[in-house]
């Protein structure tokens, strides 16, 4: 479970983004930023053909909608905790069932799930615990998508995880390092294909399943 302090120093970065909500989806903010990893979770869930599918920090839901209309999944759980973020989810679709919750304490059962994703955000999370938690709620063989904002130079990221820091950038050995100790075995990983003028967003989607 997260240690007190960072869920208080995590509940201000979701009211931050509770405050956003409404700029948001702006099409090209959506287009240029958010959709390259959307399209990549998309494919991950289609290659695996899951039918229960969680994706956490669901935001205004629109990669929750996407997965719902284009994958048709028995089940679609859209989660996030900010409220103003879920408002907006909720007035998207009704396709998805929409839940307020924090990434490290899933409101799932032990294997309910066939697959969590996660798309830029995994970088505001206390990482150890949600993976943990993904595991947790995942069935056997399970996938994990977790896409965020990794740094390139692990040498000149600021250093370490610690819980005043309100965001880490996992490089992508940290990513591996903690996929392996959550216990998911990886299956890819790679820089998350952008339009050349966007590749300065340097982003990863790191791909695990649960054996
Ligand atoms: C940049 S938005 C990403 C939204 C969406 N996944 C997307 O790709 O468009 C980040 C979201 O993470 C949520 N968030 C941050 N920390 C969280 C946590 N620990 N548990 C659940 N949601 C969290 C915020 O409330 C916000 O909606």
């Amino acid at each position: 479970m997260t240690a007190p302090s960072r869920r208080g120093l995590n509940d201000a970065v979701t009211r931050l983004w509770g405050l956003v909500a409404p700029a948001y989806d702006l099409p090209f903010l959506q287009r240029w930023v958010y959709r390259p990893p959307h399209d990549e979770v998309i494919a991950q869930l289609r290659a695996h053909a899951a039918r229960k599918v969680a994706d956490i920090a669901c935001g205004t839901g629109i990669l929750s909608d996407r997965i719902a209309r284009e994958l048709q999944p028995d089940a679609i759980y859209g989660v996030d905790m900010s409220d103003g973020m879920l408002a907006r989810a909720r007035a998207r679709t009704d396709r998805v069932q929409w839940l307020r919750a924090p990434a490290e304490q899933l409101p799932f059962d032990d294997g309910a799930l066939d697959a969590v994703v996660t798309t830029s955000a995994f970088h505001f999370f206390d990482q150890p615990a949600a993976l943990r938690e993904f595991h947790r709620v995942l069935a056997p063989g399970g996938l994990v998508a977790v896409a965020a904002l990794s740094a390139r130079q692990p040498l000149l990221q600021a250093p370490s995880v610690n819980r005043w820091k309100p965001q880490h950038n996992a490089s992508p050995g940290e990513m591996r390092a903690l996929f392996e100790g959550a216990g998911f075995a990886i299956s890819d990983q790679h820089r998350i294909r952008r339009p050349v003028w966007t590749q300065v967003i340097s982003d990863l989607i790191t791909v695990g399943t649960k054996s």
